[in-house]
């Protein structure tokens, strides 16, 4: 089991981009009525054929030359499966891929959300290439980012400049800090 949903994160948006993607959507949606917690990632990336969408749940296929294993997928289909949630995954070859992960919140061996706002802030300032578009969705409402609109307020300044770095913090945290406190 991995120690928090950032993990699982981080390893999709990373497959995303390792599948060429320009824009990668991030949503999670949490609903206490419901107790659920559901996080997607959809990219316009290469996709996947019939074939290979049904091996990437299989721990032992990766397309990484270095590597004899890809766990992310099997990983995070586990600790739905765990969690008394739902996993799936679609593809199109040429068009992209999305991953729906849900999990029943109040299960006891569910993993923490972990730290969504220092993932989501690493996330925008290292992809430059990439516009990630990020909303979390709470009974007590929205908040949503993206790279483009994070890049348009910094004008001339890439993203990790001190200055443009502390306002995205910030805002980050402003938006997201009040809707984090009931999924923790
Ligand atoms: N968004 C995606 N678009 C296209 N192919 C994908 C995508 N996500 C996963 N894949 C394919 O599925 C394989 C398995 O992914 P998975 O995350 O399980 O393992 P990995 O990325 O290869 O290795 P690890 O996550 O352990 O570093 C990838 O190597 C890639 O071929
Ligand atoms: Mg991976």
């Amino acid at each position: 089991m991995v120690e928090d949903l950032c993990f699982h994160l981080v390893d999709l948006v990373q497959n995303s981009v390792a599948a060429g993607a320009r824009v990668i959507r991030v949503q999670f949606r949490e609903s206490r009525a419901s107790d659920s917690l559901e996080m997607e990632v959809a990219d316009d990336g290469q996709g996947m054929d019939g074939p290979t969408l049904l091996k990437v749940q299989d721990p032992f296929f990766t397309s990484k030359s270095f590597k004899k294993v890809g766990l992310g997928i099997p990983l995070l289909k586990a600790t739905t499966e765990v969690c008394r949630g739902d996993f799936a995954i679609s593809s199109r070859l040429g068009h992209g891929t999305r991953i729906r992960a849900s999990m029943q919140r109040s299960h006891l061996d569910c993993p923490p959300l972990g730290d969504l706002e220092g993932t989501l802030l690493s996330l925008l300032v290292s992809l430059d290439a990439v516009d990630l578009r990020f909303a979390f969705h709470a009974a007590r409402g929205s908040f949503a980012v993206s790279s483009a609109e994070a890049r348009a307020h910094a004008g001339d300044l890439p993203l990790s400049h001190p200055d443009v770095y502390r306002f995205l913090r910030e805002y980050i945290r402003a938006g997201l800090g009040g809707l984090l406190l009931s999924a923790q």
